[in-house]
């Protein structure tokens, strides 16, 4: 039987995942589905309490736009429309959207005309909701009353007795006051969900599950050192204790005694085997004369996809291939909804070859990031691991600007771990998402005494983001990155000018490559 309270119907938004989270972190499981779902496959999930329909791109009046099962309407389950949702909703009762004049893009003082449903109850008038649409209502649909207008926008309308609800603003994003509390009602108030979500009882429930799956085989798991495959051990661990194997590659693209820090982590943590295999050279020649970003990626996945599977054929006994999968992950790349384009392709690892026959064990896949480190905390991981901020699969490799050569990987990682370090020191590493050093192929002049020098540049970047999706470069202290500099310059040979990226995303990303 399929479990979820509250469903989610995937129309493309940027903003479905934290959806789901928002919904998540009212201890509510649920799961986002493509907007192709039919009714039919929704009555399999036995305790449906809820849906709602997420933004998305396009325009409910467009040919080919996104549509919905009409019977779902009928399924007597209550229905929240978001943006895009609420266009949806609209259309399919007798309303109609138009391209407005005014487009509302950001935020907008919400006004309510009713008061009297269960949508709104606890809130405040007049507060400020996040707006992202160029489309808007311009006539209700049959059965429909107004709940709530914006200075430009019909804001929100409801059929009470159907429990149909929709909203023009993103309820889940933060700058949406009291957003929270509208998710809340309309998950509690109108669908009657019952808190079934929390950490623990999710722990219990994966180990229970992974013995049972497991029984008395061997895994193979390959360690990155990051959060998520670390907590994938350490739950693996608990579960089944040396009937685990970790693997853990040294690329050369790791960070400096990274891999050393991972493999005192994890033998004084866990009761796993854990191996360590030195491949740096392997991958330092394969990467040579190239400088293509998306080459680079490729050569790197192909490199340690061969480096796991030329270990992982020792391991005649191993039955299950684990890895630390997480909820996004198999939302980007099942859901039908997301129409967005390949920007840089993320898959560190490609497919194993048809003769390596493993069973997948991905005890993390309905799990999102925040959630991840909960659990990890749990079972015990040390922060260092738990907040750590992402590190591409690719490593330095994407972080070496243009042909990767073990020389500027070696310089790059010292100017990586001062800039870490200090951030630590300052307290500061904590309060931004993600922070690193790149190393850029070119050389510029500088004056060190009385001499003339002529070395690479190197580039700081500091991000603060929710998603990674959209970021902001972090206003760090002047005096901070001053101190940063100097220690550079004045420790890390090769070194003679350092830069700081303000640059957000978009237009930029967050890696250089
Ligand atoms: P971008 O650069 O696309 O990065 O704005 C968004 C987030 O993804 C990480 N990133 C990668 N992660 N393999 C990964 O596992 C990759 O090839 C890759 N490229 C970027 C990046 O560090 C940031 O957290």
């Amino acid at each position: 039987m399929k479990k979820a309270q509250v469903l989610i119907l995937d129309y493309g938004s940027q903003y479905t995942q934290l959806l789901s989270r928002k919904v998540r972190e009212l201890n509510i499981y649920n799961e986002v589905l493509s907007f192709e779902t039919t009714a039919e496959e929704l009555k399999e999930y036995k305790d449906l309490k809820g849906i709602i329909l997420s933004g998305g791109p396009s325009s409910v009046y467009e040919e080919d736009s996104y549509g919905i099962d009409q019977e779902i309407f009928n399924l007597n389950v209550p229905i929240l429309g978001v943006c895009y949702g609420m266009q949806l909703i609209a259309e399919k009762f007798g309303g109609k959207v138009e391209n407005a004049d005014a487009k509302e893009f950001g935020k907008a003082q919400l006004h309510f005309d009713n008061f009297e449903n269960k949508l709104f109850e606890g809130l405040n008038d007049h507060k400020n909701v996040w707006m992202s649409h160029a489309d808007h209502l311009t006539k209700i649909p049959n059965g429909f009353i107004q709940l709530a207008h914006s200075d430009s926008s019909i804001a929100a309308i409801a059929n009470i007795e159907r429990e149909i609800y929709a909203i023009q603003f993103h309820a889940e994003v933060t700058h949406s006051e009291e957003g929270m509390q509208m998710l809340q009602n309309f998950v509690f108030k109108i669908c009657n969900a019952q808190k079934d979500w929390n950490m623990n009882s999710f722990i219990e429930h994966q180990v229970e599950e992974i013995k049972n799956i497991v029984k008395n085989e061997e895994v193979i798991l390959g360690l990155s050192g990051g959060v998520d495959s670390s907590v994938a051990a350490a739950l693996i661990s608990k579960a089944i204790g040396k009937q685990l194997t970790c693997i853990f590659v040294d690329t050369g693209l790791l960070r400096k005694n990274e891999a050393k820090k991972v493999m005192e982590n994890y033998t004084k943590l866990f009761d796993l085997n854990i191996k360590l295999i030195d491949a740096s050279q392997r991958f330092y020649s394969a990467l040579k004369g190239i400088s293509e970003p998306e080459e680079k990626r490729k050569i790197i996945g192909r490199e340690f996809v061969n480096v796991f599977n030329d270990e992982a054929r020792k391991m005649q006994k191993a039955k299950f291939l684990a890895q630390g999968t997480i909820y996004p992950d198999v939302i980007e790349s099942s859901s039908k909804g997301h129409s967005s384009k390949t920007i840089k392709s993320h898959h560190n690892v490609g497919g194993l070859p048809e003769d390596l026959k493993f069973e997948l064990l991905e005890p993390l896949r309905t799990l999102f990031k925040d959630e991840v480190r909960e659990v990890g905390r749990k079972l015990g991981l040390d922060n260092s691991i738990v907040n750590r901020h992402p590190f591409p699969g690719p490593g330095l490799g994407v972080r070496v600007i243009g042909e990767v050569e073990k020389e500027k990987a070696d310089i790059l990682r010292e100017v990586d771990d001062i800039f870490i370090t200090k951030l630590e020191q300052h307290n500061l590493y904590d309060k931004v998402s993600q922070a690193f050093a790149t190393i850029l192929p070119v050389k510029t002049v500088g004056v060190m005494g009385d001499n003339r020098t002529y070395d690479y540049v190197v580039a700081l970047r500091s991000v603060n983001t929710i998603d990674f999706m959209t970021a902001t470069s972090t206003h760090l202290p002047w005096e901070f990155l001053d101190e940063v500099v100097n220690e550079i310059i004045n420790k890390v040979e090769g070194v003679n000018r350092v830069v700081y990226d303000i640059t957000s995303k978009p237009p930029g990303t967050i890696e250089w490559e």
